[in-house]
């Protein structure tokens, strides 16, 4: 990642990591939003508790930001079992994957986070342990190289993705139970904010905690990192307390516009309505026009401009919209002719 931005939700400081682990909710009944799927999950777990089993390995898909760490923590609560977290790219070498899994005890939950990006060596080492309860351990060797057959007590494998379709099909088919989480709309996050200031202790209008909702791109991370920023502006430039007028000054100092959206997105727009003339680009054209990482642009700025429909995907590269071109105040004809690609 190149550098931080204000609305990306990546976990990149420990300082803010710090202040989102007071703010997460550690129980499903805390949980604002996605309805549907804590449903589901409540019933899985109880079913899982009812038989006194462990939670089935479970899959939890969609852009950052949207709670899926939340929820393997919220899982591992519920169930009363530890978790142990790690990611995909820090699991480099077997040795240490299997440290951890023969330290598993019954019911306990791995999580590990963007599991798109396991090596295929750990990958493989992993499937016995998911399907079967054991792994098959290479002790020594040349001629005295013997495989040691471990078995493990059931564990519940929670993997993290913003990306299911970077996942190998046999990991994929491991999993028993599929979660997407798509983004919150702006009431659910109005609650959140709500919530977060209690906890912070901080008094807050309910109409700058809508304004603070509304530029949050649908994802509660960056409610509550602008909750944080305009907290922050509220005690040095205010009284303290979060006024609508202080909500709206202090985001419109960070560069955060009425749609939520920041620099980075704003110049991505740009970028292909002036540079490329609307699109189509390829992602790898616009990454280095931008000079920034591909994958910075496919999870952090893209999903939600896809989703407020400001960029298609097309087979050619990416467009923008007519709406995107407005928002920005910019006139271009061509964009206009696009109109129905959208
Ligand atoms: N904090 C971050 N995400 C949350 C959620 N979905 N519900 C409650 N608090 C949150």
């Amino acid at each position: 990642m190149a550098r931080e931005r204000i609305v990306t939700s990546s976990q990149i400081d420990p300082e803010e990591d710090k202040v989102q682990l007071t703010l997460r909710p550690k129980y499903l009944k805390e949980y604002i939003g996605q309805k549907e799927l804590r449903g589901k999950i409540k019933v899985a777990l109880d079913a899982a508790k009812g038989r006194g089993e462990a939670a089935e390995h479970t899959l939890l898909y969609g852009p950052p930001g949207l709670g899926k760490t939340t929820l393997a923590h919220i899982i591992a609560n519920e169930m009363g079992t530890k978790i142990y977290a790690t990611s995909g790219p820090a699991l480099q070498r077997t040795g240490d994957l299997m440290g951890i899994l023969t330290n598993l005890k019954e019911g306990d939950i791995l999580f590990i986070d963007e599991i798109h990006r396991l090596s295929a060596t750990i990958e493989e080492f992993m499937y016995p342990a998911i399907e079967d309860f054991k792994v098959d351990f290479i002790v020594d060797k040349g001629a005295f190289a013997k495989v040691v057959n471990v078995p493990l007590k059931h564990f519940t494998l929670v993997g993290a993705t913003t990306r299911a379709g970077m996942l190998s099909a046999p990991l994929r088919d491991r999993f028993g139970l599929y979660y997407h989480l798509d983004f919150y709309p702006a009431e659910e996050l109005k609650e959140i904010v709500f919530r977060s200031a209690k906890l912070l202790e901080v008094n807050i209008e309910a109409e700058a905690a809508e304004i603070i909702a509304g530029r949050s791109r649908g994802t509660p991370r960056i409610a509550n990192r602008l909750l944080r920023r305009v907290r922050d502006y509220a005690e040095v430039k205010g009284d303290g307390i979060i006024s609508t007028q202080i909500a709206q000054k202090a985001l419109d100092a960070e560069g955060i516009d009425c749609l939520g959206l920041d620099e980075l997105d704003r110049k991505l727009l740009k970028v292909i309505i002036n540079y490329y003339n609307g699109g189509p680009v390829g992602i790898e054209a616009l990454a280095a026009t931008l000079n920034e990482e591909i994958d910075t642009l496919v999870d952090m700025v893209e999903p939600y401009m896809l989703k407020i429909g400001f960029v298609k995907r097309t087979r050619r590269g990416r467009v923008a919209s007519p709406e995107a071109a407005k928002h920005l105040g910019i006139k271009n004809q061509r964009i206009d002719r696009q109109e129905n690609l959208f």
